[in-house]
C-alpha cells in the first residue's frame, strides 16, 4: 500500500534530510550512513528524502532508490502506531509462522513491510526473538503474543478495535 505524505510532512522530511546532509557535508560519510541517519530520525526513508539526497549530492535518484530497496535494514513505509512483527525463525516457521503472517496480511490488508493507510499498523517479519517454546510468536510493539493462531490474530484485532472505540467514547464524553 502506497502512503503519501501531506505537504507539511514532505516539507519536514526535506528539511530534516537537508539538516542530515549538512551535518555529513564535511565528513567522509557515504550514502548508507546518511540513509541510516534519515531512518533513525524519521523512522523510515521516505521517497521525498531519497529525492532530496539525490538532488543535493548530485547523484541519480535511481542509485539512491537502489540502495534503499536492496538493503532490508531500510524501511520504505512509516512505522505504524502498532508495530506487528511476525517471527519466522526456525521454530516459528515449523509451527506455522507463515500462516500467521498470511493471516495478518489479509486482516490488515497490507503486505509485509507495509503500513496501513491510517498508519495504525505496520507489518514486518523478524528472525528468532528468543521465545521458541512459545512458537509461533507475534510481537506487537515488542510485547510477545505466544502460540499464535488465526483466531488469536482476530482476537487481538478485535480487542484493539474495542479499545479504540472506548477511547473515542471517553473522548466524546469529555
Ligand atoms: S523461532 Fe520464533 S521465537 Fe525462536
Amino acid at each position: 500500500m502506497n502512503l503519501t505524505e501531506t505537504d507539511n510532512e514532505e516539507k519536514l522530511i526535506r528539511e530534516k534530510t537537508r539538516e542530515i546532509l549538512r551535518i555529513n557535508a564535511n565528513g567522509s560519510s557515504s550514502l548508507i550512513p546518511i540513509l541510516q541517519q534519515i531512518q533513525e530520525s524519521l523512522g523510515y526513508v521516505p521517497e521525498a528524502a531519497m529525492r532530496e539526497v539525490a538532488s543535493q549530492l548530485n547523484i541519480p535518484e535511481v542509485d539512491v532508490f537502489g540502495i534503499v530497496t536492496f538493503y532490508n535494514q531500510f524501511r520504505l513505509h512509516p512505522p505504524g502506531k502498532q508495530q506487528v512483527k511476525v517471527c519466522l525463525g526456525t521454530a516459528c516457521h515449523m509451527k506455522g509462522g507463515h500462516i500467521i503472517l498470511d493471516c495478518w496480511e489479509r486482516r490488515l490488508g497490507i503486505k509485509v513491510g507495509e503500513t496501513t493507510k491510517d498508519r495504525e499498523f505496520s507489518l514486518e517479519r523478524v528472525a528468532c526473538v528468543g521465545c521458541c517454546t512459545m512458537a509461533p510468536v507475534t510481537l506487537i510493539n515488542d510485547q510477545v503474543h505466544p502460540k499464535m493462531t488465526p483466531t488469536r490474530v482476530d482476537g487481538i484485532l478485535h480487542a484493539y478495535q474495542m479499545e479504540k472505540q472506548k477511547d473515542k467514547e471517553e473522548g466524546a464524553d469529555r
